[in-house]
């Protein structure tokens, strides 16, 4: 049985939490191979909205295994938070693994990550503040703190070396912090953890797929945030395509099967970094104000843009996607036009090669659709999708050379066509 994997195509937030949990019973086990609390995914369903950061967005659904691959970094408070929050709605979690070699984000961590912002200066990246950059540094620089290290009889030892190291990093720093607020609860957090099984991933993995489990491994991010195919230096720390799900559970590439793309009808990105369709006037207004375009981690305000057929063609090639899917198809309901970007003019001169330096001169040249006016967030089958609506469809698709599969229309799981 080979494995799936279902990652975002543009800067985040394409909608993977709400498809994920709309695949899921389609699968035996979620897994999240990357990231960490940087990313928020939104459920919708009987009228709750839950937004999930570390955990996999399988974990509603009881009867699913959920795994925690060793690519992603935990922050123990900002789990514990979220495990209380799903207990909440669906009551003890009994349905999460976590791989013991997944890396710890210590609240030192977040305050490097404001530090190296700070310094930055009006070059920063807009980081989520989470301590992602600098935990990620830990792990490839060999320093780092793992969920195995919990169990280790030498955790407190371990952590008190690394915050002290820390510390006289942060030293050089002109910043003001008060290190008691970012320790609270810190290891009381910790042991919590312990109420999970600590797994290898690639073992657990292994084992499942020769009984024949069915399993979705889970993107955060999304590939244009990836640490090296991204708009670097406005990027993640981790790997977000799709040889980031081989590398972040333990995956041998010839096991990956099905590689679902996801993609918004437009763009957006929240911090900073280049964005060649951004629309900085009313449609751009108009796309943030009816798409509730607002970060789910940090509340801040999504830069908007048209779609952007270059950056697609790109992202589809370095993931090997067999599948798309488009969100927020209703978004675009009542405009006008829509556009679309074909090519670039990079310092003048055309091409259809992505571009993601931040000095070049970067000109979409747009190809315009006229839109459609019905209200779409109730329909249920794709035929009954205007007419309009399905051009721009049949043409991303025949440009892309990838049919998109799945159409969703609103934030709620049964808005959902799936063809
Ligand atoms: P993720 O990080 O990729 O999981 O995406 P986010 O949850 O950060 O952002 C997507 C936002 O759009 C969330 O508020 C979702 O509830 C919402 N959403 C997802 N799909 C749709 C859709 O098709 N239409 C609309 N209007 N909202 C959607
Ligand atoms: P999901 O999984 C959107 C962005 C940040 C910043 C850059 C680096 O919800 O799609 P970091 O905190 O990772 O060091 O920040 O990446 N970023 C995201 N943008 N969605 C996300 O996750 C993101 N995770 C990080 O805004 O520009
Ligand atoms: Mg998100």
């Amino acid at each position: 049985m080979k494995i799936d994997v279902l990652l975002g195509l543009q800067w985040g937030d394409e909608g993977k939490g709400k498809i994920v949990d709309v695949l899921t019973p389609n699968y035996d086990v979620v897994a999240r191979f990357q990231g960490g609390p940087n990313a928020g995914h939104s459920l919708v369903f009987n009228d709750i909205k839950h937004v999930l950061h570390t955990i996999p967005s399988g974990i509603f659904h009881p009867d699913k295994l959920n795994i925690i691959g060793n690519g992603v970094v935990i922050d123990p408070i900002i789990f514990k938070k979220e495990i209380e929050g799903i207990e909440k709605i669906s009551g003890k979690i009994t349905n999460l693994l976590i791989s013991k070699k997944a890396h710890i984000i210590t609240p030192t961590h977040r305050i490097l990550d404001a530090a190296s912002e700070k310094s930055k200066g009006k070059s920063k990246i807009g980081s989520t503040l989470k301590g992602i950059g600098p935990t990620y540094m830990d792990k490839t620089g060999r320093y780092g703190l793992r969920i195995g290290d919990i169990i280790s009889g030498e955790f407190e030892k371990k952590y008190q070396e690394i915050k002290e190291r820390h510390l006289r990093l942060i030293a050089n720093h002109d910043l003001e912090y008060d290190l008691a607020e970012y320790e609270a609860g810190f290891f009381e957090a910790v042991e919590s953890l312990k109420q999970f099984k600590f797994i290898n991933s690639e073992y657990e993995i292994d084992d499942l797929v020769k009984k024949n489990q069915k399993i979705l491994a889970e993107g955060a991010q999304g590939t244009l945030l990836d640490i090296d195919f991204g708009s670097y230096p406005f990027v993640t720390s981790s790997n977000t395509i799709t040889g980031g799900a081989c590398i972040g559970l333990g995956i041998a590439p010839s096991k990956i099967g099905e590689v679902h793309g996801i993609f918004k009808a437009y763009c957006t990105r929240v911090g900073s970094g280049p964005f060649p369709t951004e629309l900085f006037d009313e449609d751009g207004e108009t796309i943030r104000k009816v798409g509730h375009e607002f970060g789910a981690t940090t509340g801040r305000p999504r830069r908007c843009g048209w779609m952007d057929l270059v950056a697609l063609k790109y992202v589809v090639m370095i993931n090997g996607i067999t599948k798309l899917i488009m969100t927020k198809a209703d978004v675009l309901d009542g405009f006008e036009n829509i556009k679309i970007a074909t090519a670039y003019k990079v310092n003048g001169v055309e091409t259809d090669r992505f571009e993601c330096d931040a000095n070049a001169e970067i000109e979409p040249v747009y190809k315009t659709f006229p839109g459609w006016k019905e209200d779409i967030s109730q329909i249920t089958s794709y035929e009954d999708l205007p007419e309009n609506l399905k051009k721009y469809i049949q043409f991303i698709e025949q440009e892309v050379g990838v049919e998109i599969a799945i159409v969703s229309v609103g934030a709620d799981r049964n808005q959902t066509i799936i063809r």
